[in-house]
């Protein structure tokens, strides 16, 4: 067996899967967003570690198998969000997460400080609020005596993985989302940390996603009933990850996975290609590969702030009942997700959302429909970025939020006017996470043997045409309302 874990922004999941790619068991533990101010968004690393310690333990408990069997641990994590420790390793204040937007002057000085076409040719990224080194300047600038204890800073799984093991890293995919990496190079820019004053001893030792980064303390062994010889591999971004557990390990391959964002994310074999960052490029979770990716801030996020504001002692499934019967279009209601800001293709953080055309005789079920198609138009828009610069998307796997509800599949096959493939059995970047550690750990040679036996598809949903060209429209109206609501807001 190998253990799987995704911290998320919601919850950790965890997940124990044998060497046939089953899962044998499942368990996760949520945790809160403490957000002060609009735009603040924040966690406490303690909470992560307590709750996979909880979570392995309560995975382990569970297992009637013997604790020695289980080879591997890997992570998968949410990208960006920054934890600053001081010289002996404690977390220096709360971890500002991938969604915190208060760092748009840091954005700024950026761009003013390296130049966007030299941040571009280094870092194959734009400055946007949700990347870290914008947060580790808001730090440097708005609390100096913090940054000034500051002797290393981590990523989310990174620190997580350090509470497991005693050993300080971070790996390429996760690296390539804080502005610090060349990544084309696979190095810290020495460049970019000169020009912002920070010490190179600031950005962690890196390795390869399936690295041996040690075993488990035997502190962390005692609280869950790992056994110490567990090796522990480095894991990667939750987005590298949800491409691996997704089998998007060849040119071609196209991924839509909504959780409390949404990306399409597409594999690159090459470093060089020029989107003029209008999409991510990362490094993928497999060496020396890459991938494109858009971002929606809130695609999930709207659907769960929908319902927790307007039905929230109702069961999920129930709410979503019915939109299958509002037709295409939500009878004349359009809704933009920009709850907190745009990243793709706007990079706007103050942009706000909108629900465009309501109607007196409008019931909940054409805001929820809505909703959902404000979300998919969104992803859209990624696609289109895509083709714009002649990739082809004709086929999309499917995961996550998205992949649960059958209308919406067959809505992002029309919206995208692409075949949407669905996975047998979906499990997301943990399932990414747990082929890090079956690699890692020499059960296949590469992770692209890996996914022939662990990712299955299921069904397809093909876009049907009088479909297709009603969403194209749509989506004419729908790319309207950013500019014509952008004034509002400023
Ligand atoms: C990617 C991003 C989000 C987080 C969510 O750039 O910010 O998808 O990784 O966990």
């Amino acid at each position: 067996h190998v253990i799987g874990v995704d911290l998320g922004t919601s919850a950790v999941k965890l997940l124990l899967v044998d060497s046939n790619g089953e899962v044998a068991k499942e368990v996760s533990k949520s945790y809160p967003l403490i957000q002060e101010k609009s735009g603040y968004s924040e966690q406490k690393p303690e909470e992560w570690v307590e709750k996979t310690t909880e979570g392995l333990k309560e995975l382990i408990q569970q297992y009637d198998g013997n604790v020695e069997d289980i080879e591997g641990i890997s992570f998968s994590g949410q990208m960006h969000g920054l934890v600053l420790l001081d010289e002996n390793n404690q977390v220096l204040r709360n971890s500002i997460l991938w969604n915190d937007t208060r760092t748009t002057e840091q954005c700024q000085q950026i761009y003013d400080t390296v130049g966007k076409e030299k941040l571009l040719s280094i870092t194959k990224n734009p400055a946007l609020e949700g990347f870290t080194l914008p947060k580790i300047l808001w730090v440097k600038q708005n609390e100096p005596e913090i940054f000034a204890k500051a002797s290393v800073f981590m990523l989310p799984k990174d620190y997580l993985r350090y509470r497991l093991t005693g050993e300080i890293h971070s790996e390429y995919s996760d690296a390539a989302g804080t502005l610090l990496l060349n990544v084309a190079e696979k190095t810290w820019s020495t460049e970019i940390c000169n020009l912002f004053d920070i010490k190179p001893e600031l950005c962690p030792p890196l390795v390869e996603s399936h690295g041996f980064v040690g075993t488990i303390t035997a502190d962390v062994a005692k609280q869950t009933g790992l056994s110490e010889a567990t090796k522990v591999f480095a894991g990667g971004a939750d987005n590298a990850c949800g491409a691996i557990g997704s089998g998007i390990l060849s040119e071609g391959r196209t991924l839509c996975s909504v959780g409390t964002s949404g990306v399409v994310l597409s594999y690159e074999e090459k470093n060089d290609l020029d989107f003029e960052g209008k999409v991510h490029y990362f490094n993928h979770g497999e060496e020396n590969a890459f991938y494109t990716m858009g971002v929606t801030l809130a695609a999930g996020y709207s659907l769960s702030w929908f319902k927790d504001t307007f039905a929230k002692e109702e069961a999920f499934e129930s709410f979503l009942q019915g939109v299958d019967q509002v037709p295409i279009g939500a009878n004349g209601l359009l809704y933009t997700p920009y709850l907190a800001g745009e990243r793709t293709p706007y990079a706007d953080s103050i942009i706000r959302g909108s629900f465009i055309g309501m109607d007196a005789a409008h019931k909940r079920q054409d805001f929820v429909r809505a909703v959902l198609e404000g979300i998919t138009f969104s992803l859209n828009e990624t696609i289109e970025i895509f083709r714009e610069n002649g990739k082809t998307i004709d086929t999309v796997v499917s995961i996550g939020g998205g992949a649960k509800n059958e209308t919406w599949l067959q809505m992002q096959a029309d919206i995208f006017n692409a075949n949407i493939v669905k996975l047998a059995s979906e499990q997301g970047p943990g399932m990414g996470a747990a082929m890090l550690a079956a690699y890692g750990c020499g059960w296949f040679p590469s992770l692209q043997e890996c996914a022939e036996k662990f990712v299955e598809t299921t069904k397809t949903y093909q876009p049907v045409p009088e479909n297709v060209e009603r969403y194209q429209k749509l989506f004419g109206v729908y790319k309207q309302v950013y500019q014509q609501t952008k004034s509002l807001n400023e």
